[in-house]
């Protein structure tokens, strides 16, 4: 038995093979005991995809099919007659084994993913009555032939498919068919003039597709038709009076295509029909009075057509009618008082045409649930037929849009008594008077529209009760007094417009608990105090416009707040921060330009002693403010006199030693430098040459806050770099600055430069730092270091290695204080290393003046908590100087630029760009067209980040290096493809 088996299943792979090659006919001859129904099924079942594994069932081994799953036989002959796989989940291509299948009747294969065409026959279709591939992906054009030998066929469905090409005229030989359904296919071209005469046909579906051309005259052939779809097709032309001979239409779907031409009166003979949509066609003329006898007509659209004229009193007389859509036409005239009669009528669309006269009556009392006469030229009062036609009885409108009309009058508050009402849309009339309180008990409402109206009074508390309020729009009124605390129970606002109105009062922080609101527009009225700090918290804001009022105060700090636009907070004379580009009083406005050189000024002595420095506040948006073009220029002057001295002081040649002429520190005592401590953290201190001499001005390399910076050669050519504090005055006692220095000493990173020793004596102190031959990145972006600019790549490393420092410093506690560019050097591998680190640490006390004046030297890059006294001043003021680098990065602009008559400051630059949609302009021309923006605009967005103006906004170090890592992964891996 089993070697039975074994010769059948490697009868039945070679039979797979002949049959994939040559084909079905002479393979029957090869064992005509097997059955053909087995092997076809089983050649069907090699050729498709099953990944849901429906057809385990389907055995090789069974002697009959027909308990298979999806299989049907006939029980006499015990031959397959019907294969229903709908909803299988199979895919590929169907190969040819059905048509081994001879006694098949019905095939339906719908809801599959097959693929492919049917070009090569894919079962017989001589025997076939039903065929059914709806829903699948089959594609090409349906073959000539295909159709040849339909002599039983009655169902043929392709619909939801791909397929192309004109409809076979084949088809039309079909003389049984009862149903055809080709919808939503890409059929192009004309129909085969044959299938008008299919005068069994009974549905016909085409709908969908790009088919064109005219309907015939005559389609009196068609006389069992009773459903025809032909919507969303070109077809063009008049509808033909023929079309009246088809009695037995119940449904007529020509929407979406090209007719034209006015309406048949033969429609009048289609008393059976219950469904006419007529939509989007360029019909015209006027819609004939004879309407009224399509008795049955339940769903009646002709809307977003040409018609014109008076709309027909006929349509009283269709009593089954529950749907009327007459939207975009042309109709004049005023609503004929028949259309009362139409007692089934639920939806009534008559928006969007001429119409004219009052608001009938019956439109409350009737069954209607949805009525819209939007932009329509009716008038009269809304208010007296709402109260004369309702009475208490509570109406079935859920759906009322009466706006863009011009009735007038007050609203009623009779109102109220539309207890099912979900929507309301009012705007655009001539309503005046207040809103009533009866409004509370629309429950169900969810839009409300009264904007541009000629309302007053002011909003009532009652509002609080349209508990499912959804959006609210109250703009262009004239309504008056506070926006109502009680707006609170509204909790599912999204959209709360009511602009251009006379509120005052405070915005109540009631309005911080409706946690969905996005689009709020409270702009052009008279709101004042401050803004609700809670505001900042509300997750979903998506606009907030405060615009035109008389708000003062900080805007909220955080959340949207963070990234609003100005324009939505203009016209606030007293409102302050940064977006409203004032200055908040109780915060110092950043940045601050300070002059780190300035000597002890006498006008100071108020002051504590260690605060004697002269510091010079400009801040930008003052600048601005003040727009006097004096104060500009004393900007410019101080920058320019900052930069002078720096370079006179490096170019000056003179041989003198470091304490000679021209220093902060003339007046120190000498002597003692030779008696000082000199201390080597390696172990070596053969610095032989002696302090004094090694401050050679020739030598200096630069000056910063804390002191000028000398390069010098130690012992067999080991460089360094040696800083000269000039804040002797601060610093501790010499334990202290020991302790602190040799902890400075044990901190070793690639990225950071490496502090080597130390020498002290009361009066003079010097740093020895590793030398780092490269020049500062400052120079590298601004100056140019040898011609050469900085590539993407260069940059990206630059500011990761600059965040991997911080990070690690962060991670010991110590605070940079003093992160900018010309902090941070480049060695001759491109690699940054940070110097300057930690000398604070060095300071009696973490003053923040002190630290504003003397590190902060550098404009802009100050966290904008070193003007506050109130905050506390944290490692996220390094992360705020980081992200400023990082522009400066990116930019190769400075943090501050000063233009002619103008003050960039480049976070607000970056930020508003990128608002406006237009960021990757910002990066660095020389870059144009030589960097990815799928990482410099993410590496910018982060840098926006981090100078958030609150600190705990701003990210830690560690998570920007994690960030930033992410950002260059996908691009390294591609570098590795290549
Ligand atoms: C067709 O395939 C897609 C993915 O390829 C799958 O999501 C979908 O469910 C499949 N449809 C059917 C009817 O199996
Ligand atoms: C209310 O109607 C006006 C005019 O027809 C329209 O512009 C507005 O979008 C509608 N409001 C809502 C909420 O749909
Ligand atoms: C708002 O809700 C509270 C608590 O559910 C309720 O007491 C109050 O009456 C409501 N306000 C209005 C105006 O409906």
């Amino acid at each position: 038995m089993r070697a039975l088996l074994k010769m059948k299943s490697q009868l039945i792979g070679m039979f797979v093979l002949v049959l994939v090659t040559i084909g079905p006919v002479r393979v029957r001859s090869l064992n005509p005991s097997l059955n053909d129904d087995v092997l076809g099924l089983i050649v069907f079942k090699a050729d498709i995809l099953d990944p849901k594994g429906k057809l385990v069932s389907w055995n090789e081994d069974d002697d009959s099919p027909c308990n298979w799953v999806g299989i049907k036989c006939n029980p006499r002959s015990n031959r397959v007659s019907e294969l229903n796989l709908d909803g299988f989940s199979l895919s590929g291509r169907m190969g040819r084994g059905l048509l081994q299948l001879q006694f098949l009747r019905k095939l339906s294969l719908a809801r599959n993913n097959l693929t492919g065409s049917i070009s090569s026959s894919i079962a017989r279709v001589d025997n076939l009555r039903v065929l059914d591939l709806s829903d699948n992906s089959l594609s090409g054009a349906i073959p000539e032939e295909f159709f040849r030998q339909c002599g039983s066929l009655r169902v043929i469905s392709l619909a939801k498919n791909k397929f192309s090409g004109k409809i076979s005229d084949s088809l039309s030989s079909c003389s049984t068919l009862a149903s055809v359904n080709l919808s939503s296919n890409q059929f192009s071209g004309s129909l085969p003039f044959g299938i008008w005469s299919l005068n069994g046909l009974r549905s016909l579906d085409l709908s969908d597709n790009s088919l064109v051309g005219e309907l015939p005259e005559v389609i009196q052939g068609l006389n069992n038709l009773r459903a025809i779809n032909l919507s969303k097709n070109r077809f063009s032309g008049m509808v033909p009076n023929g079309i009246g001979s088809c009695l037995l239409l119940r449904s007529i779907d020509l929407s979406e295509n090209l007719f034209s031409g006015s309406l048949p009166d033969t429609l009048r003979k289609l008393s059976l029909c219950n469904y006419l949509n007529l939509c989007k066609n360029s019909f015209a003329g006027e819609v004939p009075d004879s309407i009224g006898e399509m008795k049955s007509l339940e769903i009646l659209d002709l809307s977003a057509n040409g018609f014109s004229g008076q709309l027909p009193s006929s349509i009283g007389n269709l009593q089954s009618l529950k749907a009327l859509n007459l939207s975009a036409n042309r109709f004049t005239g005023s609503l004929p008082g028949s259309m009362a009669d139409c007692a089934n009528l639920v939806a009534l669309d008559l928006s969007r045409n001429s119409l004219t006269g009052d608001l009938p009556t019956w439109i409350f009392k009737s069954e209607l649930q949805e009525v819209s006469i939007s932009k329509n030229e009716l008038g009269g009062s809304v208010s007296s037929h709402l109260s004369s036609s309702l009475g208490s009885s509570p109406g079935r409108l859920e759906i009322l849009d009466l706006s863009h009309n011009a009735f007038s009058g007050g609203i009623a508050s009779s109102l109220g008594v539309l207890s099912r009402l979900q929507f309301l849309n009012l705007s655009k009339n001539f309503l005046v008077g207040p809103i009533p309180a009866t409004i509370g008990e629309l429950k169900t409402l969810d839009v409300l529209d009264l904007s541009n109206n000629r309302l007053n009074g002011s909003i009532p508390l009652e509002i609080g009760g349209v508990v499912s309020l959804y959006e609210l729009r109250l703009d262009k009124n004239f309504i008056s007094g506070k926006i109502p605390a009680s707006i609170e129970n509204c909790s599912s606002l999204t959209t709360f417009i009511v602009s251009h109105n006379r509120l005052s009062g405070l915005i109540p922080a009631a309005i911080a608990q409706l946690t969905n609101l996005r689009n709020v527009d409270l702009s052009f009225n008279n709101l004042s105090g401050g803004l609700p700090r809670q505001l900042a918290n509300l997750p979903h804001l998506l606009s907030f416009n405060i615009s035109h009022n008389n708000l003062q105060g900080e805007l909220p700090a955080g959340g949207f707040f963070n990234t609003i636009s100005p324009f939505s907070v203009t016209g606030n004379p007293s409102l302050c921060g940064s977006v409203a580009n004032k200055s908040c009083p109780t915060v110092l406005p950043k940045p601050i330009v300070l002059n780190p050189n300035s000597s002890s000024d006498s006008t100071s002595g108020s002051l504590p002693p260690n605060l004697r420095h002269k510091r010079i506040i400009l801040s930008v948006s003052a600048l601005i403010a003040i727009g006097a073009a004096a104060v500009i220029i004393i900007g410019v002057i101080s920058i320019t006199v900052l930069n002078l001295h720096v370079r006179s002081s490096t170019s000056r040649s003179a041989a003198a030693l470091a304490f000679s002429a021209g220093d902060d520190f003339s007046h120190s005592p000498t002597t003692d430098a030779n008696s000082g401590k000199l201390v080597m953290f390696s172990g070596d201190p053969d610095f032989s040459t002696g302090a004094h001499a090694l401050l050679n001005k020739d030598c200096e390399l630069g000056r910063g806050g804390f002191g000028a910076v000398y390069q010098t050669v130690i012992r067999d050519g080991h460089a360094v770099a040696i800083k000269k504090l000039t804040v002797s005055s601060l610093v501790k006692s010499q334990d202290d600055f020991e302790r602190e220095v040799k902890k400075l000493g044990k901190v070793r990173h690639p990225n950071l430069v490496a502090l080597e020793g130390y020498y002290w004596t009361p009066s003079l102190q010097l740093l020895i730092y590793e030398f780092i031959s490269g020049g500062n990145l400052y120079k590298h972006l601004h100056e140019g270091v040898g011609g050469n600019f900085l590539s993407w790549n260069e940059r990206f490393n630059i500011i990761l290695g600059t965040a991997k420092s911080l990070a690690y410093l962060h991670q010991l506690n110590i605070i940079h204080y003093n992160i900018k560019s010309s902090n941070v050097l480049i060695d001759s591998t491109g690699e940054p290393k940070v110097g300057d680190f930690g000398l604070a640490r060095l300071l009696p006390m973490l003053d923040r003046y002190v630290l504003s004046s003397k590190i902060q030297s550098a404009l802009g890059y100050m966290a904008p908590e070193f003007s506050c006294r109130t905050v506390k001043i944290t490692e996220k003021c390094d992360v705020y100087g980081f992200g400023v680098l990082v522009l400066e990065v990116v930019t190769g602009k400075r943090p501050v630029e000063y233009m002619e008559d103008d003050v960039v400051v480049l976070c607000d630059m970056v930020r508003g760009a990128l608002e406006e949609g237009r960021v990757e302009e910002c990066v660095d021309e020389r870059l144009r067209g030589n960097f990815p923006a799928e990482e410099a605009i993410p590496v910018m967005k982060l840098a926006l980040i981090c100078t958030s103006q609150v600190p705990s906004n701003r990210p830690d170090m560690a998570e920007v290096v994690n960030i930033l890592e992410l950002i260059i992964c996908p691009s390294e891996g591609q570098e590795e493809l290549e």
